[in-house]
């Protein structure tokens, strides 16, 4: 159905998960265009350091890498680029990430996550895309309780605007498989972390004040799991997904619909390591990989945040016959390493 190794387009490429998609399509043998617009959320300068690790890799493995620096929500900018470029598999990452920033700055989540994504359903429509993959999120399972969290669970109940977003995605993204039979994979990401992570996350924030010996804030008083990913299998289950377009599921029931397939060429996939760390012994993992203890400061339970998260991956697995599986020990050590090697004056 693909033809044989057109270029991939990325959105959000200069962004911790964009970068290490671009890098395993490249060293899988595919040209890459990378949109992002460098947004300064956190240190653009960390966004352009990825951005020059992609253009290196690139020209080793003799790939053409073009990146466009763009806004999402600039539709014209954005068919023009589609244009130029004509590709056949999109991979949709850009979006105002964070859960927490979004009580703050409402407005960035509409704009980037609901603005920019009917921006790319409408380019994709234009171009009769052969498959759209894009991000949605764990947060979209809100304060659900049942766990492992499995796709077929209700999502009817975010605490947050950025999960709201995220759950927005996937219908808008169902109603554009259904008219226009463009295939397209949502994927709920379970907190991804590792080496050349994102600032304003746990890893990135508890291993600073650990070197700095600065206070960290655990919330709920530590009482808390997240589902860690490391980034590398979270980079090997987009561009698997990308390569395999979504079908319509045959046996779809609409008496009982599921909401993980659909008659229309439409999925949703957890993406999580199905292991959940608790937060105290992924402060311990930290203060063993740094050799530092941390100064802890214990605090209530912060509103829009939910208390655990565990994938059921079982679905995922199924489809592309991978799952993330990196042991937190591995990870942590991974990220641990790349930090002390890089948190010099270029990343604050
Ligand atoms: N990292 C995680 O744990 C996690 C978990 C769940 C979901 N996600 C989702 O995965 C995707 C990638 O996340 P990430 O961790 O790489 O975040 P990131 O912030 O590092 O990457 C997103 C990139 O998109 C760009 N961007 C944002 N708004 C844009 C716009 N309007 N136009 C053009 N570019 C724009 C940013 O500059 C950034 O480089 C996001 O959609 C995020 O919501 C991430």
């Amino acid at each position: 159905m693909l033809e044989e190794k057109k270029p991939i387009l990325i959105t959000g490429v200069s962004g911790f998960i964009g970068y290490a998609v671009a890098k395993n399509f490249l060293l899988k043998g595919y040209d890459v265009i990378g949109l992002d617009n460098n947004n300064d959320y956190y240190d653009v300068n960390l966004k352009k350091k990825r951005l020059e690790i992609i253009c290196k890799l690139a020209k080793q493995h003799k790939r053409d890498f073009h990146f466009r620096e763009i806004q999402i929500e600039n539709k014209d900018l954005l068919k023009k680029i589609f244009h130029e470029f004509d590709p056949e598999v999109v991979t949709h990452l850009a979006a105002q990430a964070g859960v927490r920033y979004s009580l703050m700055n409402p407005d960035a989540y509409i704009q980037s996550n609901l603005f920019g994504f009917i921006n790319i359903l409408e380019v994709c429509k234009d171009l009769s895309i052969k498959n759209l993959i894009y991000a949605s999120s764990s947060s979209v399972y809100g304060a659900n309780t049942k766990l492992p969290f499995q796709e077929n669970d209700s999502v009817n109940h975010p605490v947050s605007l950025y999960a709201a977003t995220k759950k927005s995605n996937e219908l808008m993204a169902h109603a554009y498989s259904n008219l226009y039979k463009i295939p397209t994979t949502g994927l709920r990401f379970f907190t991804v972390y590792g080496p050349w992570g994102r600032p304003d996350m746990a890893p990135m924030i508890f291993a600073k004040a650990i070197l700095n010996k600065t206070p960290i804030r655990v919330f709920n008083e530590g009482n808390m799991i997240r589902d860690f990913t490391f980034i590398d299998d979270v980079a090997e289950v987009v561009v698997r997904c990308a390569l395999k377009p979504a079908q319509p599921n045959i046996h779809f029931d609409k008496s009982n619909p599921e909401p993980s397939s659909s008659f229309a060429p439409y999925k949703i996939f957890n993406v999580g390591n199905s292991s959940p760390v608790n937060l105290i012994d992924f402060i311990q993992m930290l203060e063993n990989a740094f050799g530092i203890k941390a100064v802890k400061d214990f605090q209530p339970m912060q509103s829009g945040d939910v208390v655990a998260t565990f994938s059921d991956s079982t679905l995922l697995e199924n489809w592309i016959n991978f799952k993330p599986s990196t042991s937190f020990q591995d990870g942590i050590n991974s990220f641990a390493n790349w930090y002390i090697k890089f948190h010099d004056s270029n990343l604050n």
